[in-house]
């Protein structure tokens, strides 16, 4: 179907250019009653250099002034208001695009960028009614069926679908901010459930409350895999849903960095001691295994199995060894004494039930062709048995502990796809949900946590040229790790009432778009402004509603007070759980 062109003839313009600098345009208003129709947000199409090209502006600012101050002063306080002459209205706009009626012998067309600067005194006309469809319609045509993904309708004009391009929203990291409430994980379903209409995708959800339970196949309108990091309470018997990520896994920086007690003055022979038994332990385990291939070029980050206790027995050896000395007498050994406290931690995690998903996993997670299996769930697209869509859930794992466990298993699917061969790789996304807890700006973080930052900007930064994606969710923009979020080309920001969340995402919008950022805390829920590389002209847009909702947190306080007793068992059983540290049965949606 040929789209609608926009036209202008018989149309009243709303006013002429009055100045103009780089990305700004300033306009004189000469028709008085139009102005009351305008409102931030809306579009400007100023007449271009030719009769079918026209620059589009959003509209910024709209300003009433005196015309003449000084002529409006103490001296006519009488009853009358002031006359149209008296008065000056402008509205500031900001460039973002060019439109063409005509593209050679195509139809209209619209590009990002103004071709040319708008010329003074040229013509401007509010894009309203008919000519709004069909500039609307211009925007969604241009992205072709296949890479539409679709978020929502334009709150301009709700007829119109807001569609983003699908291949650009994940290949350079998107982000998706806004104040608790504002529907982010709603918009998190909505885009997984896009997704799997398409034959193989692939996105990992971090489910850090386990409200996308939701999703999960079984469930009403459920289509995802889901998963958990095994709990205390599942330890004795895992689910076959849930996930353990051995100590082995772990590299030397991660497994220091929950070891090792930098103040301690023995810490620099710890860390030694402990590396070299690890590489020593990895080999006696290839040998036995007989993997001369492996043998021949692994190092001591190399994901291979081997047994703690043999390692935690060859430390606590050193620890006390005595040697003969050169007088022929018994002095300590060079570790004598120096592992002591080192040791102490290690055997306080190793029992520590809440790292039971690191230390204390079943026997199968301690063979060697463990990870391969692990690897190959979470990277394989959907196929006729399983989704792509795969929801993991955190929410048992303890604060303390959870950016080393995100961290951990972001890094080693990470590596397993940048070690792909780069024709069998297929995209995968990560969505990273309330990233500011796990996440967070480098000053506020502690040893392990500065690991998670490490691993996650290795991926923001080297994550598109293979493949992997991040999709960075947080009510908090102000508190997640700059490098990761200046990272991300897409935003959909929701509303967001804080004023320093609001100059975090600002920091990240192009200047030009400064202006629209002001509307941020004035969003209703479910409302964004959609900017970045994937939709062509900045937008405020209405999101969809997923099929399949997560499972609403928010509690109707004043409704449930009137109606809903509390239950004296659930409380009871509350507190067995959290002696149990687990849940028992999952959260009723
Ligand atoms: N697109 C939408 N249209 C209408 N209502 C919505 C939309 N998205 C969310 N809501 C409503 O807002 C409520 C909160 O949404 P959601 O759970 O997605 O918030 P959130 O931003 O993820 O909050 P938090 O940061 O606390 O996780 C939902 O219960 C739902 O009723
Ligand atoms: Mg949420």
């Amino acid at each position: 179907m040929p789209n609608e062109v926009m036209s202008f003839d018989g149309i009243d313009p709303i006013g002429r250019v009055m100045s103009v600098d780089t990305m700004r345009v300033f306009i004189h208003i000469d028709d008085h009653e139009l102005l009351k129709r305008v409102m931030v947000g809306n579009l400007i199409a100023i007449q271009g250099a030719t009769g079918h090209q026209f620059l589009i502006a959003i509209v910024e600012r709209i300003t009433r002034l005196p015309a003449d101050s000084t002529s409006v002063d103490e001296g006519t306080d009488d009853e009358t208001s002031p006359q149209p002459e008296e008065i000056q209205d402008t509205l500031r706009g900001v460039l973002v695009g060019t439109y063409r009626t005509k593209e050679g012998t195509a139809g209209p067309s619209f590009k990002r960028g103004a071709d040319s600067c708008p010329q003074i005194d040229q013509a401007c006309y509010l894009i309203g009614s008919a000519n709004l469809t069909a500039f609307m319609g211009t925007l969604s045509q241009d992205v072709s069926k296949e890479k539409a993904l679709r978020l929502g309708s334009f709150t301009i004009d709700a007829t119109a679908s807001a569609v983003a391009d699908g291949d650009r929203f994940f290949q350079r990291h998107a982000a998706i901010l806004g104040s608790t409430g504002s529907g982010k994980s709603y918009t998190v379903a909505a885009i997984l459930e896009r997704a799997n209409t398409l034959n193989h995708p692939n996105i990992i959800l971090l489910d850090m409350h386990g409200e996308y339970i939701s999703l999960a196949r079984g469930k009403k309108d459920g289509y995802a895999e889901y998963f958990k990091i095994a709990g205390p309470g599942d330890l004795s018997k895992p689910k076959d849903n849930s996930i353990f990520l051995p100590y082995w896994l772990l590299n030397r920086e991660e497994m220091l960095s929950m070891l090792l007690d930098r103040s301690d003055d023995n810490a620099p022979n710890q860390a030694m001691r402990f590396t070299s038994l690890v590489f020593e332990k990895k080999r006696e385990s290839l040998e036995k295994q007989n993997l001369p291939d492996i043998l021949a070029s692994f190092t001591v980050d190399s994901p291979v199995p081997y047994n703690l206790d043999t390692l935690l027995n060859a430390l606590r050896e050193d620890d006390q060894a005595m040697v003969t000395g050169s007088t022929g007498r018994d002095k300590q050994g060079i570790w004598h004494g120096k592992l002591t406290r080192f040791i102490g931690r290690l055997e306080a995690k190793i029992k520590d039930r809440r790292y039971g998903f690191l230390f204390q996993p079943p026997a199968d997670a301690l063979a060697y062709d463990w990870l391969p299996g692990m690897a190959v769930t979470f990277l394989s697209t959907s196929d006729e048995k399983r989704s792509g869509i795969k929801v993991v859930d955190f929410s048992e794992v303890p604060a303390d502990v959870l950016p080393t466990v995100v961290s951990v298993f972001a890094r080693v699917l990470y590596d397993v796809q940048f070690w792909m061969n780069s024709e069998s790789r297929t995209p995968v996304c990560l969505v990273c949900d309330e990233a500011h807890l796990y996440l967070p700006l480098r000053s506020d973080a502690d040893a392990p946590t500065k690991r998670a930052l490490d691993t996650f900007e290795r991926i923001a930064k080297e994550g598109r040229k293979y493949g992997f994606a991040l999709l960075v969710v947080s009510q908090r923009p102000s508190d997640v790790s700059k490098t990761i979020l200046s990272q991300c080309n897409n935003f959909i920001a929701l509303r967001l009432t804080n004023e320093q969340d609001q100059s975090a995402v600002r920091s990240v919008m192009p200047d030009s778009m400064a202006g629209i950022a002001d509307i941020l805390p004035l969003l209703d829920i479910g409302e964004a402004i959609v900017l970045g590389d994937s939709i062509l002209l900045p937008s405020r847009i209405k999101l969809d509603k997923p099929k399949a909702e997560p499972i609403s947190l928010t509690k109707r306080f004043w409704l449930e007070w009137a109606e809903k007793a509390s239950n004296s068992n659930a409380i009871k059983v509350a507190v067995e759980n959290l002696r149990r540290q687990n849940r028992g049965s999952e959260p009723k949606g």
